[in-house]
C-alpha cells in the first residue's frame, strides 16, 4: 500500500505529506526498520507498520495511556515514559538499526533543533515534521527566521501548505495545511529519491511564496 493512497483518517496524509513518504520508502524499501519519536494515541506507528514489514520504534515521554491504535506486538519497540532527546537514547535507537527516524514529538519552534542536536550524524535520513511551527493568535504558521536557520545547518525544506483540499477524498472536511512543512536531513551525497518534490523545495529566496499565507516573520 502506498502512503498517498489512504484512504483513513490519517493526520500526515491530511497534510499532503503522503507524497514526500512515498518518494522515501521508493528510495530506501518497505523491507526496513523505522522509528518515530512522539507515539501518542500511535496511529502514525500502525500506519507504519502497513507500510513497512521491518520493526517500528516508537518513543513517548508520557505513559501509554492514550495509546489506542494496534501496531503488531512483534514488530512494535517502545519506549514509553523516555525522554526521546538524550544521547542514550539515540544510542538505543540506533541499536535497532532503523533507515530512518521521524520526529513528531512536540511541535514548536525549537524543537527542529534539539532533534539536530541529539539525532544528526547518528541517522541516514531524519524529517522533522511541520518544522518551525509555532501558533499565532490560536493559528499555526511557521516562523521564517527557523526556516532559515534549518537550511543554513544543513537540512532541506518542502512545503505542502497549498491547495489543503485536494487530496482529500471528503471535499467537505476542512483541514488547515498551513503549517505543513517537513525538514529533511540526510547523510547521502545524491539524494536522487528526494528530486520530485523538487518544485516544493523552499530556499531563502522563495520562502514567502512557498510557504503559502502562513509564514511569519520574526
Ligand atoms: C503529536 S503527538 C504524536 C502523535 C503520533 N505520532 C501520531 O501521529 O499518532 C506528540 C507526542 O510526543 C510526545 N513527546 C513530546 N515531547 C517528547 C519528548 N521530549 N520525548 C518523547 N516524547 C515526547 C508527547 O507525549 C505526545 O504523545
Amino acid at each position: 500500500m502506498k502512503f498517498n493512497e489512504a484512504v483513513i483518517d490519517d493526520p500526515k496524509w491530511k497534510r499532503g505529506y503522503g507524497e514526500f513518504y512515498d518518494l522515501l520508502l521508493g528510495y530506501t524499501g518497505t523491507d526496513i526498520n523505522m522509528c518515530e519519536l512522539g507515539i501518542g494515541g500511535g496511529g502514525s506507528h500502525e500506519r507504519w507498520s502497513q507500510l513497512v514489514t521491518g520493526n517500528i520504534v516508537g518513543v513517548d515521554i508520557k505513559d501509554s495511556s492514550v495509546y489506542v491504535a494496534s501496531v503488531p506486538d512483534n514488530r512494535f519497540i517502545t519506549y514509553w515514559e523516555t525522554e526521546a532527546f538524550t544521547p542514550e537514547m539515540v544510542k538505543t535507537i540506533k541499536g535497532h538499526d532503523v533507515r530512518f527516524v521521524i520526529d513528531d514529538s512536540k511541535h514548536n519552534t525549537l524543537r527542529w533543533k534539539q532533534f539536530h542536536e541529539h539525532y544528526v550524524g547518528h541517522f541516514p535520513i531524519l524529517i522533522k515534521e511541520e518544522i518551525g511551527r509555532n501558533i499565532a493568535n490560536g493559528t499555526e504558521c511557521i516562523e521564517q527566521n527557523q526556516i532559515i536557520q534549518a537550511i543554513d545547518n544543513g537540512w532541506t525544506i518542502y512545503s505542502f501548505t497549498d491547495d489543503p483540499l485536494d487530496k482529500m477524498s471528503d471535499k467537505s472536511e476542512t483541514f488547515s495545511r498551513r503549517a505543513s512543512v517537513i525538514g529533511v536531513y540526510t547523510s547521502a551525497i545524491n539524494d536522487f529519491w528526494i528530486d520530485p518534490l523538487e518544485h516544493r523545495r523552499v530556499t531563502k529566496d522563495n520562502i514567502d511564496n512557498m510557504i503559502d499565507g502562513s509564514i511569519i516573520k520574526k
